[in-house]
């Protein structure tokens, strides 16, 4: 699968023009992606940056990391995915960044994703739907995952005694147990969850160009 996320990435710099400020996800597709923004770094502008892990790689080969603040809206963003659908909605959050990838990929004219064949599936949801939570509010949140969905919460540890915590310092709750039959309705649906930051479903902002590397 590594070459197949490396060809993904590669064919994603035909979308890069000259000047641009690209917005880059996180993971390790979208690391052969920086790797390949390195080389034609010359001719961008920069980037906005979706992790503190993309940035520090960004920043390591030398380009340029904006904040979205400064920048308004972007012409472009590349980034991976947990699950896609035919529809080209996405499960994403599998590496905790899901919440600055979605403020990323809401700002962006076109979010060309980048995935390797296993990440196609029919239907949304055998890949455990990442919920970032604010941790005083993880218990309620659990609770109403369970009733509304009848999927299996479960807290993401880093190991037994420590929770993985956010860029945004919060928690991610893994919501395992689904089959997603109408992906925007669900987005929708557990976005209302008080406590909720982001839900890992991005339906009601799809991605526009899907590169499967083979
Ligand atoms: C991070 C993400 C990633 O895009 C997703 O987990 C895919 O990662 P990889 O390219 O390593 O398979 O959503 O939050």
């Amino acid at each position: 699968m590594t070459e197949a996320k490396r060809l993904a990435a590669e064919s994603a710099l035909q979308y890069v023009e000259d000047g641009m400020i690209v917005g880059v996800g996180t993971g390790s597709t979208v690391a052969y992606f920086i790797d390949g923004l390195a080389r034609i770094k010359d001719r961008i502008k920069g980037t906005v940056s979706s992790s503190e892990q993309s940035t520090e790689k960004l920043r390591a080969h030398g380009i340029e990391v904006f904040d979205l603040n400064s920048v308004g809206q972007l012409s472009l963003y590349v980034d991976g995915a947990d699950e896609c659908d035919p529809q080209r909605n996405l499960i994403k959050g599998g590496g905790a960044a899901l919440t600055r990838e979605k403020v990323i990929a809401q700002a962006s004219e076109k979010f060309v994703c980048i995935v390797d064949p296993s990440k196609q599936v029919e239907h949304l949801g055998a890949f455990p739907l990442p919920v970032e939570v604010i941790p005083m509010a993880r218990s309620l949140v659990a609770r109403e995952l369970v009733r509304l969905t009848g999927g299996q919460p479960v807290w993401r540890m880093k190991d037994e005694a420590t929770a993985v915590v956010t860029d945004n310092g919060n928690h991610i709750l893994d919501l395992h147990g689904l089959r997603i039959a109408d992906p925007a309705a669900l987005e929708t649906k557990l976005n209302q969850i008080p406590g909720v930051v982001t839900v890992g479903l991005f339906a009601l902002r799809p991605a526009d160009i899907l590169i499967v590397g083979k």
